[in-house]
């Protein structure tokens, strides 16, 4: 497809689109970050929490395709050897989120690799920034995952204000079509990362139990909450929420989450003892986009029809003007 959007991104990147896949934990794999850099956008893999033997096979997955990777930042600098090996495949970018990453951007741009941090707040942009990072990603409550509370329509301007002018930023939450792109753009963006859109799509990895409920979810059917974490006994700093499909599990804890926390044994023997496929109990993470997501699509044809559309969108964009 003819490139038809240039921004900062596309050049600093030399990719065609400015269409970012969102480093998703176990979902973002080695085939669906090279079919979106093989689309024309770039794709990251999800290094999440980071487990060495899963971040191998994801490169070698991606064979010879341009791809970076992302991590948990608070996790992976628990694991400074997964950091190395992972800046050892020379990724297109390495991305962080949650958490203060001056330090991992500063070991990045040591080798010359570029670096994206995913950020919830102004402050955390501003601290960024400051980092010397080459990518900001502003992340709107509305996303799939783990995330804070400010939304994206006054996020996004927030931060491109306080960035300046020449910083390269992304939107996301709650994009998943060429509305959502070209609002981006309009609100101070470089292009968008997105999370939810690509986890239904063909070359995602995860059943297609979890994708037909992504199709069939809505976003009023989504809730922000800390169950998954408790029930998961991930040890995420109090201030991060992740956003999930809302199921009867979440529904019995999400309006006590202190109650749950004290009997958190109780509520992770539960979530352990279902079957990882029962999405009655199990968390299907994903954010308020779904509501956009009609069916599972392969990669290329989301990021051309996302593109296709913004651009038409921009283009009859003058008709507003008197
Ligand atoms: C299934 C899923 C897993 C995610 N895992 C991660 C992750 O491991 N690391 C990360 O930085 N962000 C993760 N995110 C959040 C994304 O980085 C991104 O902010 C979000 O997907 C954007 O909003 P959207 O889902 O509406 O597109 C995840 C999102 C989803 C939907």
């Amino acid at each position: 497809m003819t490139p038809r959007l240039k921004t900062r991104f596309t050049e600093f990147f030399d990719v065609d689109h400015p269409v970012m896949l969102a480093p998703m934990d176990k979902v973002a794999g080695g085939a669906l970050a090279a079919a979106v850099t093989r689309a024309g956008g770039l794709g990251l893999i999800g290094g999440g929490y980071g487990d060495a033997g899963w971040v191998e096979q994801a490169f070698r997955d991606a064979g010879n395709e341009r791809v970076g990777i992302g991590f948990i930042t608070w996790s992976v600098q628990k694991n400074q050897d997964l950091l190395e090996q992972a800046l050892d495949h020379n990724p297109a970018a390495l991305m962080v989120s949650f958490g203060d990453a001056e330090e991992i951007v500063k070991n990045a741009k040591a080798r010359d690799i570029p670096t994206i941090w995913q950020v919830q707040t102004v402050v955390q942009a501003e601290q960024a920034v400051g980092a010397g990072v080459d990518v900001l990603v502003a992340q709107g409550q509305e996303a799939g995952g783990h995330g804070m509370d400010r939304g994206l329509m006054a996020l996004l301007p927030a931060v491109r204000d306080a960035a300046g002018p020449d910083q390269i930023i992304l939107g996301a939450g709650g994009i998943a079509d060429g509305r959502g792109l070209a609002a981006a753009l309009m609100l101070g963006a470089d292009g968008v990362m997105m999370g939810t859109r690509f986890w239904a799509s063909a070359e995602a990895d995860g059943t297609d139990a979890a994708k037909a409920g992504l199709v069939a979810a809505t976003g009023d059917g989504t809730v922000r909450s800390k169950v998954f974490d408790i029930a998961r006994g991930l040890d995420w700093p109090w201030h991060y929420t992740g956003r999930s499909v809302r199921n009867a599990f979440a529904d019995k804890w999400v309006n006590d989450i202190h109650d749950m926390k004290a009997r958190a044994g109780e509520a992770q023997e539960a979530y352990d003892a279902s079957d990882p496929d029962d999405l009655s109990v199990r968390a299907l993470i994903a954010g308020e986009a779904v509501d956009l997501i009609s069916r599972v699509e392969s990669a290329a044809d989301i990021v051309r029809r996302i593109v296709q559309d913004a651009a038409d969108l921009l283009e009859r964009a003058p008709h507003h003007l008197r």
